[in-house]
């Protein structure tokens, strides 16, 4: 991982000296070589994590910056916009790091092409190299832009081509009638919301979302006033009243595999915010086991269907701990 990476870039010469930015690390990354460097991420629960370890976070880079390190993601598109955005605000060198499993072989051929980059230090499935920051990347660059949906998107939010599958399928099977609160955990760039706030019974739509470009998107595809948006890691949510329906298409990857503890900690988080009368509806991915962690935290699960890939359920009568 970075951390047995980033030692040996120091010893070989990367200059940590000024302000440093580290774009998109994810949580548990040892930045320690990196004394007093700021994090770049818009993800909630990566803020949480570094901010925790004494780090300054942001979602955008302010100012700039002597040196910046990027941590590749495995999405092409995302890393491409990371590399433009470290680029245009850093005067000295720009390290790539990242994991053989998330493709960092291949980003670092197309650097190669356009740019000098030092030989790479390869170490625990991965490499690490610099170059010096230029202006040949700003190509790459790609904020937020509208689809042939009709939809805001940007690359790293999920489903940034158009609409999920599995959301349309929870769209299609939802009852007319959702309460007056409704929240939508983990709402990304907003389709499941604006679905509900057809409901003219609705009086707000809580949009929880830990991906802060994802909720920027949200903000321009759903624009009724009944909309609240909250950049949050939906498993640490409380809002201020209780909610009487949960929608939701949890998370299920917090790296290349499949997490699902995740989505068993938002079906833990949806029983804590509901009302004793309140109802979760949610789709997953039909091989993901979930139904311990919905047994354990509903009185009442009831199958609604769904097809080979998805399954649909609705969980009824939260158990409350105490
Ligand atoms: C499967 S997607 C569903 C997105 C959206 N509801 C839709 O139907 O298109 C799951 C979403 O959860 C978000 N997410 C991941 N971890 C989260 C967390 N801890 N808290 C809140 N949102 C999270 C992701 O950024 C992503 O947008």
């Amino acid at each position: 991982m970075i951390g047995a990476r980033l030692p040996l870039a120091v010893e070989a010469g990367f200059d940590v000296a000024g302000r440093v930015a580290v774009f998109a690390p994810a949580v548990g990354a040892d930045l320690s070589a990196l004394s007093g460097c700021e994090v770049i991420s818009p993800l909630r629960p990566v803020h949480d994590y570094f901010t925790g370890m004494g780090l300054t976070c942001r979602t955008a880079p302010e100012g700039r910056y002597d040196a910046a390190v990027v941590c590749v993601p495995r999405a092409k598109a995302e890393a491409h916009v990371l590399i433009a955005q470290a680029c245009a605000v850093t005067d000295g060198p720009v390290v790539i790091d990242g994991q053989k499993t998330d493709g960092i072989d291949s980003i670092r051929k197309e650097l190669r092409k356009r740019a000098d980059v030092t030989e790479a230090i390869n170490k625990a499935h991965g490499k690490l190299f610099w170059m010096t920051s230029s202006d040949k990347f700003a190509d790459w660059a790609q904020g937020p832009a509208l689809t042939d949906g009709g939809f805001w998107t940007a690359p790293g939010v999920f489903s940034a081509d158009g609409i999920d599958p599995a959301s349309e399928m929870l769209a299609a099977a939802l009852p007319d009638k959702l309460g007056k609160q409704v929240a939508d955990l983990g709402a990304g760039w907003g389709y499941l919301s604006a679905h509900i706030l057809t409901r003219d019974e609705v009086q707000a739509v809580h949009l929880v979302e830990a991906h802060h470009l994802a909720l920027e998107c949200a903000k321009r595809n759903v624009t009724d006033p009944r909309a609240q948006y909250h950049w949050a890691d939906a498993t640490r949510w409380a809002p201020s009243g209780r909610i009487d329906t949960v929608v939701m298409n949890p998370p299920f990857h917090t790296t290349r595999n499949a997490d699902p503890s995740l989505g068993q900690a938002f079906v833990a988080a949806a029983a804590r915010v509901l009302t004793p009368q309140g109802s979760l509806w949610m789709v997953a991915n039909r091989h993901l086991p979930y139904e311990t962690a919905l047994e354990q935290q509903f009185a009442r699960v009831e199958d609604m269907g769904g097809d080979g890939r998805f399954k649909l359920t609705r969980a009824t009568k939260p158990r409350r701990r105490t």
